[in-house]
């Protein structure tokens, strides 16, 4: 239905260009003008694809390989994509009135829809500013940002901005009383609900973003200061927004150095911790907890026994273990074991509307997605971020009518 364009949304030649440039220099225009200017993107760039094709050219290589590779031979990354794509849902005629409604509730809180931003490294390194884009935009559209542990803003930064939007996302931290202080500062911040990620015993090798100079720790090289300024909108951003740091975790080594930051990241300040970590979280923290990066039925029903709110299904968008399942084929055991009213959360390979209502279909309460966003943001800064989620919202739309449901349950007989 909405494929029909005509000459003045679809954006003709300078119009279009027009818009590209509004969506850049957004402050300077009205309301109005950016509604009309999302139109004309939405027209032009109607898929997560398109965004990804156009962030590839304005982020600094390394940035980019760093934001779209896996690990290895990118086997599990593929395997996301085949898995997904390999999901049929059955199509109905008949069914009435078309009305689907994606307002949800997960965890005792209302969202527009059952679609949340995924907890990203180095956000602002890949597009300068994009955390508080990102935590601006879930504010306003009212769907949950997850922020990192190592993003480049702290939470007492993006915690206001995001307000109850926002979760705080926590790799267990070893280091003197280090943990129990970023809680109690996520928690002064506003947090209310906490996102443990325990998929990365140790960090992943990377082959691609090493090829690309990404190595830890950081160190600038010649061929990656060309690469920057090959890109002349992401250095304006530097220039507004600052260099990127890793701006929470500088406070705990004492430096304001990426390289001694990424250094004592290591072996350091990473424990290798066992499920007993959730008994000293739970003392430090009021509020829930959700485990992140689980992708096995046994996992998940432990997270479950021990009284974990939520559970997190994923292999970490395909960056971990390279032999890992495609995380979507996980979901419907998890589900099976866990029963039906267990709150499930998915990611890992989400790259449209259809991508979510597979989830859904398949046994998630609530999915989430990583790359699409920052593909988003690096195409047209917050512009982009908001059109990432109105490209999953309406293409989800659009398959609930196609498979005759008006609500997001209704997506579970999708699939028998
Ligand atoms: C991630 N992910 C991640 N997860 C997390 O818990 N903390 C983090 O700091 C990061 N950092 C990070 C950086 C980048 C560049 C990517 C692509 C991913 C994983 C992320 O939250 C999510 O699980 C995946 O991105 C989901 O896969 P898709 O949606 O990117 O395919
Ligand atoms: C990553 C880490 C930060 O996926 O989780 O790059």
């Amino acid at each position: 239905m909405t494929s029909v364009g005509h000459a003045e949304t679809r954006g003709i030649g300078p119009s279009r260009l027009f818009a590209c440039l509004r969506a850049d220099l957004g402050v300077f225009c009205s309301q109005e003008l950016m509604e009309h200017t999302l139109a004309i993107l939405e027209h032009n760039y109607p898929s997560i694809e398109d965004l990804r094709r156009r962030a590839k050219r304005r982020i600094p290589h390394f940035a980019w390989e760093y934001l779209d590779s896996g690990t290895g031979e990118e086997t599990a990354l593929d395997r996301n994509r085949q898995t997904l794509d390999a999901i049929t849902l059955k199509p109905r005629a008949l069914r009435g009135k078309i009305a689907p409604v994606l307002e949800t509730q997960f965890l005792g809180r209302d969202y527009s829809v059952p679609i949340g931003i995924a907890p990203i490294g180095a956000t602002g390194m890949m597009w300068p500013g994009a955390e508080m884009d990102l935590a601006r935009m879930a504010a306003d559209k009212r769907v949950p940002y997850g922020l990192s542990t190592v993003a480049t803003r702290t939470p007492d930064e993006i915690g206001p901005i995001a307000g109850e939007y926002g979760w705080f996302q926590l790799y267990p931290l070893g280091g003197d009383g280090v943990q129990e202080d970023i809680l109690k500062r996520a928690q002064n911040a506003g947090y209310k609900t906490l996102v443990l990620t325990v998929d990365v015993p140790i960090n992943s090798r990377r082959e691609r973003q090493r090829r690309a100079g990404f190595n830890m720790p950081v160190k600038m090289t010649p061929s990656m200061i060309l690469q920057m300024m090959l890109r002349p909108a992401w250095l304006m951003g530097i220039a507004k927004h600052g260099q990127p740091r890793f701006k929470l975790m500088e406070d705990y080594v004492d430096s304001r150095s990426v390289a001694d930051v990424a250094k004592r990241l290591g072996p350091e300040m990473r424990p290798n911790p066992d499920w007993s970590v959730l008994d000293s979280l739970r003392a430090n923290w009021d509020g829930q907890i959700i485990l992140k990066g689980i992708c096995n039925v046994e996992d998940a029903v432990q997270a479950q026994d021990v009284g974990i709110d939520a559970v997190w299904v994923s292999n970490h968008g395909g960056r971990q273990l390279d032999a890992a399942p495609g995380a979507i084929t996980v979901l419907p055991h998890i589900r099976e074991a866990v029963g039906p009213s267990y709150p499930l959360i998915y990611d890992s390979g989400v790259r449209s509307g259809l991508d979510v209502a597979r989830a859904l279909a398949l046994g998630a309460d609530f999915v989430m997605a990583g790359r699409a966003f920052i593909y988003g943001a690096g195409a047209f800064g917050p512009r982009g971020i908001e059109l990432a989620l109105k490209i999953l919202s309406d293409d989800l739309a659009n398959v609930m009518a196609q498979v005759g449901t008006n609500d997001l349950a209704g997506l579970r007989d999708a699939i028998k």
